[in-house]
C-alpha cells in the first residue's frame, strides 16, 4: 500500500509537537534541539521572514494527516542556485519510507519552484539512516568534506551527497 505522506509550512502552533520530536537523545547525529517550546515558537516565528529573504524554506512532514517530522531548503547565501535539504523525524516512525518521501516533494519544490540548480545531502558518516534517504532519493556522493560539522567546539567530517537539475 502506498504511504501518504505530504509537507506543508510549517506554523508556529506546531511549536509543541516539534518540540517533542527533536527533544530526543537518540536523534545522535543531530544536534538542533530547542532549550523548550517558546524556543521552537521564536525559530517558527521567523520562518516566515527567511522564506521572504530566500534563505530557508522549512516544512512539516505528514504522515496520514499527522504531523510526524520536518524538512527544509538552506539556500546557500554566496550561490544562490545551490541549496541544502535537511531533516528529521519521529523515532515512532522511523524505517516506513516517509523521509525519502518527503525528500522527493521537498526536491520537486527546490528544482521546480526554487529553480535550484544543484541540492545538496550533507550528512555525519555515522547517520547510516541519513545516508541512505540521500541514496534512495538518487542523490550521488561527492566526497567526505573534512571538518564541515561543527558541534559545540568540536569539528568533524562530513558526507557529501549531490543533485544536479536535469535539463532538457
Ligand atoms: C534520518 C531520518 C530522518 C530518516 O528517516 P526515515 O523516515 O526513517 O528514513 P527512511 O525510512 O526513508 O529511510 C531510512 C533507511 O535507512 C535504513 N536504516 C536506518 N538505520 C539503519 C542502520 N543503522 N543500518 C542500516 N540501515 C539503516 C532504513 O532501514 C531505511 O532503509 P530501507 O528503506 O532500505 O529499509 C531519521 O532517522 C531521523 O530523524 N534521524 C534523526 C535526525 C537526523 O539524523 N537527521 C538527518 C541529519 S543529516
Amino acid at each position: 500500500m502506498a504511504i501518504k505522506v505530504k509537507i506543508r509550512k510549517q506554523r508556529v502552533a506546531d511549536a509543541k509537537r516539534f518540540y517533542e520530536i527533536l527533544n530526543n537523545p537518540n536523534f545522535k547525529y543531530f544536534h538542533i534541539c530547542p532549550k523548550d517550546v517558546e524556543a521552537e515558537k521564536d525559530f517558527l516565528r521567523q520562518n516566515t521572514k527567511k522564506r521572504k529573504n530566500n534563505i530557508e524554506y522549512n516544512y512539516a512532514i505528514l504522515f496520514n494527516g499527522k504531523l510526524v517530522g520536518g524538512c527544509g531548503i538552506k539556500i546557500n547565501q554566496h550561490r544562490t542556485f545551490i541549496g541544502e535539504i535537511g531533516y528529521f523525524l519521529d523515532e515512532k516512525y522511523w524505517g516506513k519510507g516517509i523521509t525519502t518521501k518527503a525528500v522527493k516533494i521537498l526536491e520537486k519544490i527546490g528544482f521546480e519552484e526554487l529553480d535550484l540548480k544543484r541540492i545538496e545531502i550533507i550528512m555525519d558518516p555515522r547517520n547510516i539512516a541519513s545516508e541512505k534517504v540521500a541514496i534512495k532519493c538518487a542523490y550521488k556522493k561527492e566526497g567526505t568534506m573534512k571538518k564541515a560539522i561543527k558541534d559545540g567546539d568540536k569539528f568533524s567530517n562530513a558526507y557529501l551527497y549531490a543533485k544536479v537539475k536535469e535539463v532538457s
